[in-house]
């Protein structure tokens, strides 16, 4: 645990001023990882206890010319990995694949044999935890951009009903702004070890009571607190060009939460524009935690191209006949009301602008529009359970999941005085924050799927938030991808 940490620290203070403008794809070779960073003795997560040598395949790639490869802001690159060493400098035995025509490195746990520093001169530092990792589906109908820093999405790219490419997710262009950013809106990343909001920083285990940061309003706890999982730094534990995981170790007490955990989220890029996300928490030590993950990506299907509000969207969620009743900081009252005759009703397909005239105040004491936790009495795993749509671009979004609640927030309070988000230049932006320039007010979109919020301060709903190392914690989603005409 503490030598994860502080290589994280030193990989940060040794390599964070060269952490810019990264791009790194890796061909279909699978890069099988074997850690030398123990991820924990119990756990049965895939990059664990081994040693010795890795099994590294570094590829060169067989794309054709990448520069014409629309999509990635910076026009993507199908990496040919020049140089795959194992840096001596590091604290641990770090795999360094260079990247010699992009200037690119990525590090990870592991060792190579036979290959040193010195026989690839021309490799620079390594750039984690703000490296771009560029990957596309084999069919290529999906490409996205992953960082190790909160395990985020920065950008993903599918087809509009044009046949053309549009990066549907926000973030930011200047990586680093991930790590910095002052309006801190978990942009993209897993969130966690609790998302959502926690009532007044605080919930009971076996008569203890714990306290977590009042990181929102001085109030509650959101997602996971002051330095939550969107602002931690993640080792890459596996690696294709088309899926990558991300392992966190997550220390006993940290930011008040009892237990050592042990989080993944690993992404895969399917066929037919499909976004696999499985997510998984291990406790390793003898203590009992609440864990809820989620991905929180912030949508626009129209890209900002056509439309800048997201209201337009058609929002479909077929089972979610209930929400659960929430006060003026967005804190659950315990109720847990029907839908019907509600603009909370999404179970016939609608645009949010319908009803969202009818939403003064129901986000919070001055917001309008939705941050609300929908609930599936009878969830079905295999059909979709939130579905939008955007008529300007045409791109279909479907969302099944083994997860029975869907938090969905439209971006209300985005954009405040002083206080905005430059969008990405595949959005319209130009790196400020001029009119125009920054995501506005209900522009987006943000869908969590996970279980009920709250649900630690809430036994009577029956949920059962808390794991244990004979509990693991599992999360799965597949985002789907297509188009209306
Ligand atoms: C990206 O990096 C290259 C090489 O270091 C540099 O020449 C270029 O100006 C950088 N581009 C941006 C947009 O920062
Ligand atoms: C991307 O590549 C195309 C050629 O395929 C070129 O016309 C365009 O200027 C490039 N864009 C950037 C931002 O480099
Ligand atoms: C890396 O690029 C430099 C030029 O930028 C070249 O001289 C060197 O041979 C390249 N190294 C490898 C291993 O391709
Ligand atoms: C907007 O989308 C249309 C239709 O796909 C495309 O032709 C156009 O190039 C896009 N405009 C920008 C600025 O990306
Ligand atoms: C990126 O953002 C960082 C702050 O996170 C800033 O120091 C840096 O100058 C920015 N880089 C560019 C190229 O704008
Ligand atoms: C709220 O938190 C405070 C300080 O952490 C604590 O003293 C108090 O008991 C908590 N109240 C409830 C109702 O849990
Ligand atoms: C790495 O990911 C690939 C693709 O998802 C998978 O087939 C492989 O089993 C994974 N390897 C490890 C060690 O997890
Ligand atoms: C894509 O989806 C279509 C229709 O659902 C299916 O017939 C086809 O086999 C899929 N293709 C791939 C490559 O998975
Ligand atoms: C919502 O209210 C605004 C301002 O009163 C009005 O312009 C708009 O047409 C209304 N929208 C709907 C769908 O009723
Ligand atoms: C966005 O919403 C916030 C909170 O409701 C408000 O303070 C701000 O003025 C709004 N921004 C714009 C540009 O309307």
């Amino acid at each position: 645990m503490h030598s994860l940490l502080s290589y994280v620290t030193f990989a940060l203070l040794t390599w964070s001023a060269t952490a810019q403008n990264t791009t790194t794809v890796v061909d279909s070779s699978t890069v099988a990882v074997s850690t030398t960073t123990a991820v924990s003795e119990s756990s049965t997560l895939d990059a664990s206890t081994t040693t010795g040598t890795s099994t590294f395949a570094v590829s060169s790639s067989s794309a054709t010319n990448p520069l014409q490869t629309p999509g990635f802001v910076n026009n993507g690159t199908v990496g040919a990995y020049a140089c795959a060493i194992s840096d001596a400098t590091a604290a641990t035995n770090q795999i360094v694949l260079a990247d010699n025509s992009t200037n690119d490195a990525i590090t990870f746990g592991g060792t190579l044999t036979g290959t040193t520093l010195a026989s690839c001169p021309e490799a620079l530092q390594p750039t984690y935890p703000f490296n771009s990792i560029n990957l596309r589906s084999p069919d290529d109908s999906i490409r996205a951009t992953f960082l190790p820093y909160g395990a985020s999405v920065s950008e993903l790219w599918v087809q509009d009903r044009d046949g053309v490419f549009r990066d549907i997710v926000l973030g930011f262009d200047n990586k680093t702004n991930y790590g910095t950013d002052v309006v801190h809106p978990n942009f993209g990343p897993q969130v966690g070890r609790y998302a959502n909001r926690i009532k007044n920083g605080t919930f009971t285990i076996d008569g203890k009571i714990y306290h977590t940061p009042l990181n929102e309003n001085n109030h509650d706890t959101l997602h996971g607190g002051t330095v939550g999982y969107d602002r931690s730094a993640y080792q890459i534990t596996n690696l294709t060009s088309s899926s990558v995981t991300f392992t966190l170790h997550d220390a006993d007490g940290n930011q008040g939460f009892p237990g050592s955990v042990v989080s993944s989220a690993t992404y895969i890029l399917e066929n037919n524009a499909t976004w696999r996300i499985e997510m998984d928490s291990y406790v390793t030590d003898n203590k009992k935690s609440p864990i809820m993950l989620s991905s929180h990506t912030y949508w626009n299907l129209a890209a900002y191209n056509g439309s800048d509000t997201v209201l337009d969207h058609i929002v479909y969620m077929p089972r979610a006949d209930k929400y659960i009743k929430t006060d003026q900081f967005l804190i659950p009252t315990g109720e847990i009301a029907s839908v019907k005759d509600t603009p909370f009703d999404f179970q016939t397909p609608r645009p949010f602008s319908e009803r969202f005239n009818e939403t003064v105040g129901v986000c919070g004491a001055t917001c309008q529009g939705w941050d609300s936790c929908f609930v599936m009495s009878k969830h079905k795993r295999d059909e979709p359970v939130f579905e939008l749509t955007s008529p300007a671009s045409g791109i279909k979004l479907s969302v099944t999941t083994d997860q029975v609640a869907i938090q969905v927030y439209t971006c209300d309070g985005i954009s405040s005085a002083g206080k905005s988000l430059p969008r990405k230049r595949a959005h319209g932006g130009d790196g400020t924050t001029n009119p125009g320039k920054f995501y506005d007010n209900h522009s987006c979109v943000v869908v969590e799927m996970e279980d009920y919020i709250d649900g630690i301060n809430n036994p009577h709903w029956g949920r059962n938030q808390i794991y244990d190392k004979h509990r693991p914690y599992h999360w799965r989603a597949e985002y789907k991808f297509s188009t209306v005409a």
